[in-house]
C-alpha cells in the first residue's frame, strides 16, 4: 500500500524517536491534522518500542476535520485515493485504515480545530500540523496550550519554516516567554520548542487580522526568528518576513527582500529553492517576480569568488531546473546532475536564462 505522506522522512523519523526515546507517558500526545497518518504511524512505530510505557493503552489524540479538500490530490496522484474523494467529504475511515497497525495508542476526533475544546488532561507531547488560519491558532492556544507541561512538553511545528505560513513564526514569537527553541530538522519545515513555563487560557494573544500585525513587530519577530535558527534556514526565514510584509501591503519592500536573499549563495539552500519553485506557481510568486530572480552564482567566475573558503563542495536542488546538482572546488563550474549523472557546464555569467552544457551531449539547457 502506498505511503501517504505530506510530510519528509525526516520528519517522521524525529516524531518515531520521539516517541520512542523521549516520551514518558506523563501526559498525552496531541497530534493536529494528521490527513492520513504519517506522523500517526511514526508516533505508533516509536511508542511500540518505547520500553517505558503500557503497550494496550492508547497515548495519542488525534483532531482533523478530515474533510476532503482538491488540494489533497497532489498527494495521491496515481495511487487508488486519486479523485476519490469529492470536496469536503469526510475520509476519517480512510486515515483509521492508514493507521490501522497503530490503532489501539490513537483517540481519532473529527473536529474543527477553529472550534475544539481539550479534556484538560497534561498534554506531553503536540505535533501540530493544522496551523493554517489564525482562528485555529488563537483557539488551539487557549485552550490546548494551558495543559503543556513546563520543562517536559514539546511542541513540534510541521510547517514552521513554511513561507506562506510565517505568521507561525510571529505567533512563537509572541509566546517566547513561555518556549525555547529546541531543534530544527534538516531540509525540513519542522522545528521543535521545549515549554518552560506555564501558559494561562491566552484568548487574543494573537491579531485576528494581519493587516493588525505592525511592522516593527514583524521585524522583531523576524529578528528573534534569525537568533534561534541555523544559518542555513535564513532564506526561508527572511522569505517568510516578505511574505508577512507582503500580506500587511508592503509589496515593494516584500520584492526587495526576495532580490536580497538571492545575492547570497545559502539562497541554493534546499529548502529555499524548494519553495521557491512551489511560490513561483502561485498568483505571489508572480508578483514577486521570483521567476525572473536568478541564483548569485551568475556574478561569480571562479569558486573563490562564489562560497566561503571552508566550503569544498556543493549539493542544491536546483529549483528552475528541478534537479538535485552537485558541484565541487575541483569540478566548478561544471555541475553534476545526481539523477541523470551528466555532467552539465554553466556557462559563466549566464542569467535569464541560465546556460549550461551538456558535456556529453553538447546539447545546450536553458532554464
Ligand atoms: C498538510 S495536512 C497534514 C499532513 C499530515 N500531517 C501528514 O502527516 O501527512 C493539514 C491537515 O490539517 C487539517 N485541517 C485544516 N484545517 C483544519 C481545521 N480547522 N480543523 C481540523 N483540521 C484541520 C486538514 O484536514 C489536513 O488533514
Amino acid at each position: 500500500m502506498s505511503d501517504f505522506a505530506a510530510t519528509s522522512r525526516q520528519e517522521q523519523r524525529y516524531c518515531q524517536l520521539f516517541a520512542s526515546k523521549v516520551f514518558t507517558g506523563l501526559g498525552r500526545i496531541v497530534e493536529f491534522g494528521p490527513w492520513l497518518g504519517s506522523l500517526t504511524k511514526a508516533l505508533g512505530r516509536g511508542l511500540a518500542v518505547n520500553p517505558r510505557i503500557k503497550k494496550d493503552l492508547s497515548y495519542v489524540d488525534a483532531f482533523d476535520r478530515f474533510q476532503w479538500d482538491s488540494f489533497m490530490e497532489m498527494w495521491v496522484q496515481g495511487s487508488h485515493l486519486a479523485d476519490k474523494y469529492r470536496d469536503a467529504e469526510i475520509f476519517v475511515d480512510e486515515y483509521k485504515n492508514q493507521i490501522r497497525d497503530f490503532l489501539e495508542y490513537v483517540n481519532v476526533y473529527v473536529a474543527d480545530l477553529e472550534q475544539q475544546g481539550w479534556s484538560g488532561q497534561p498534554i506531553e507531547l503536540l505535533v501540530n500540523d493544522a496551523w493554517k488560519t489564525v482562528p485555529i491558532v488563537r483557539n488551539t492556544v487557549s485552550k490546548f496550550f494551558p495543559y503543556l507541561i513546563p520543562g517536559r512538553s514539546h511542541v513540534i511545528h510541521q510547517d514552521y519554516l513554511w513561507i506562506t505560513e510565517s505568521f507561525i513564526q510571529i505567533a512563537m514569537y509572541r509566546l517566547r516567554e513561555y518556549f525555547e527553541f529546541r531543534s530544527w530538522i534538516p531540509e525540513a519545515t519542522m522545528v521543535v520548542f521545549r515549554c518552560v513555563k506555564e501558559l494561562p487560557e491566552l484568548g487574543n494573544f494573537f491579531p485576528e487580522e494581519y493587516w493588525e500585525l505592525s511592522q516593527d513587530e514583524i521585524e522583531e519577530a523576524h529578528q528573534w526568528n534569525l537568533s534561534i535558527l541555523p544559518v542555513v534556514t535564513h532564506p526561508c526565514l527572511k522569505a517568510s518576513k516578505a511574505w508577512m510584509l507582503a500580506q500587511v501591503g508592503e509589496e515593494e519592500a516584500a520584492r526587495l527582500i526576495f532580490q536580497d536573499i538571492e545575492s547570497d549563495w545559502r539562497s541554493l539552500e534546499t529548502l529555499f529553492q524548494f519553495q521557491k519553485s512551489v511560490l513561483c506557481k502561485m498568483d505571489f510568486g508572480q508578483s514577486m517576480q521570483l521567476q525572473d530572480l536568478d541564483w548569485c552564482l551568475k556574478d561569480c567566475s571562479s569558486w573563490e569568488d562564489a562560497f566561503p573558503q571552508e566550503m569544498k563542495e556543493l549539493k542544491y536542488l536546483d529549483g528552475a531546473m528541478n534537479a538535485w546538482l552537485w558541484t565541487s572546488r575541483e569540478l566548478y563550474p561544471t555541475f553534476i546532475d545526481l539523477a541523470s549523472e551528466r555532467r552539465l557546464h554553466y556557462e559563466l555569467g549566464s542569467s535569464r536564462p541560465r546556460r549550461f552544457k551538456c558535456e556529453e551531449t553538447g546539447e545546450w539547457l536553458q532554464c
